[in-house]
């Protein structure tokens, strides 16, 4: 039978206690959770989302303190960006705790923590006494979804019961901060910018979101959040017949679209925020995706944004979008 859609947390609690999975909602993107304590669960979720062994999962806890309990060691830059953004839009890379199972963190000597802000999940993780490993709900590779019924439509047959939280309010996922040698580095960029990490710290951070050959977050493959058609990257200089060779273009705050179409030469544009506002532009990323990966498109252009704050961020999911 395919999961149901509940807004039940007591249901969604008694599941998870059974050992099962439910997908919840968070701030950034919709997760697909199981008990991190349960090798059964933690298996089950790679099976469902079709996801390779190597690559680790996040932990989720209702409070700092409960989740920094499974790092072994948290530098002061870490403390400090927990202090500020949890809950919130942040994941800390952190030596583990032998507690943690080399299941969630795919043999690493690292695990991945979140304290996630969604009232519905934080309430969820309160009544559980186990933490939540949670990737994105979607099938490996695919574009993360950022309503309930995005994981109805790719998830529902894969596990037991949705969470619907409503549209998610940030819409890229967290930003993953890890601590080589002690130094706060960007690992995937994400809903919180790091112009914020570094105000907080006092001090510029190395941005190393790129796993050629050492993958330290090895889900950052570079082919990820595939729509499922072919995109370019186009260039603000590029022609027009470059654009008239496009089925569809995303933009961003574009002035110069045509208002209708002049019978099938001239793209369809998706403007992730006509007003120029990033964190709209976030939120409409994964569902202009989704839409495009949906129509018949041969060629799909993309506009990259501005290269600040969120649009840091969109510009990663894009390019790993166009990327073959
Ligand atoms: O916003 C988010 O972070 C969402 C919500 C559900 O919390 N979760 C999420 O999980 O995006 P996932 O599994 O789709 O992406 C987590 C990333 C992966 O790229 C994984 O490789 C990386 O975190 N990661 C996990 N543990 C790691 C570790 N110990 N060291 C380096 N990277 C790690
Ligand atoms: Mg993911």
């Amino acid at each position: 039978m395919p999961a149901s859609i509940t807004t039940d947390i007591e249901r969604a609690a008694a599941v998870l206690r059974a050992g099962g999975l439910v997908a919840i909602p968070t701030e950034t993107v919709y997760g697909l959770a199981g008990n991190a304590m349960n090798e059964g669960a933690v298996t089950g979720i790679f099976a469902a989302k079709n996801r390779p062994s190597f690559d680790p999962l996040i932990i989720h806890q209702s409070s700092p303190d409960r989740i920094l309990a499974y790092a072994s060691e948290v530098p002061p830059d870490a403390e400090a960006l927990a202090g500020a953004y949890w809950p919130g839009p942040l994941t800390l890379v952190l030596p583990k705790k032998p507690a943690v199972s080399d299941l969630v963190s795919a043999g690493l000597p690292t695990v991945a923590l979140r304290v996630p802000a969604h009232p519905l999940t934080r309430e969820l993780l309160r009544r559980l006494d186990f933490p939540l490993a949670a990737p994105s709900a979607n099938p490996f590779g695919f574009v993360s979804p950022v309503t309930a019924q995005h994981v109805a439509d790719q998830l529902a047959d894969k596990i037991d019961l949705i969470l619907d939280g409503g549209p998610c309010r940030v819409g890229l996922e967290s930003t993953i901060v890890g601590f080589p040698d002690g130094k706060a580095t960007i690992l995937r960029k994400g809903g919180l910018p790091v112009e914020d990490i570094e105000s907080t710290l006092g001090h510029p951070v190395a941005v190393q979101t790129h796993s050629s050959s050492k993958p330290l977050a090895p889900g950052m493959l570079s082919r990820h959040y595939s729509p499922g058609v072919r995109m370019t990257i186009l260039e603000k200089t590029c022609t027009a017949d470059q654009l008239a060779a496009m089925d569809a273009v995303i933009v961003f705050a574009e002035k110069k679209k045509p208002e209708t179409s002049d019978g099938g030469t001239s793209p369809v544009y998706y403007d992730l925020s006509p007003s120029g506002d990033l964190a709209e532009a976030a939120r409409q990323l994964f569902p202009t995706l989704r839409k495009i990966g949906q129509q018949q498109y041969d060629q799909v252009g993309v506009f990259l944004l501005p290269e600040r704050g969120l649009g840091r961020a969109i510009n990663d999911r894009l390019r790993r979008a166009a990327a073959t």
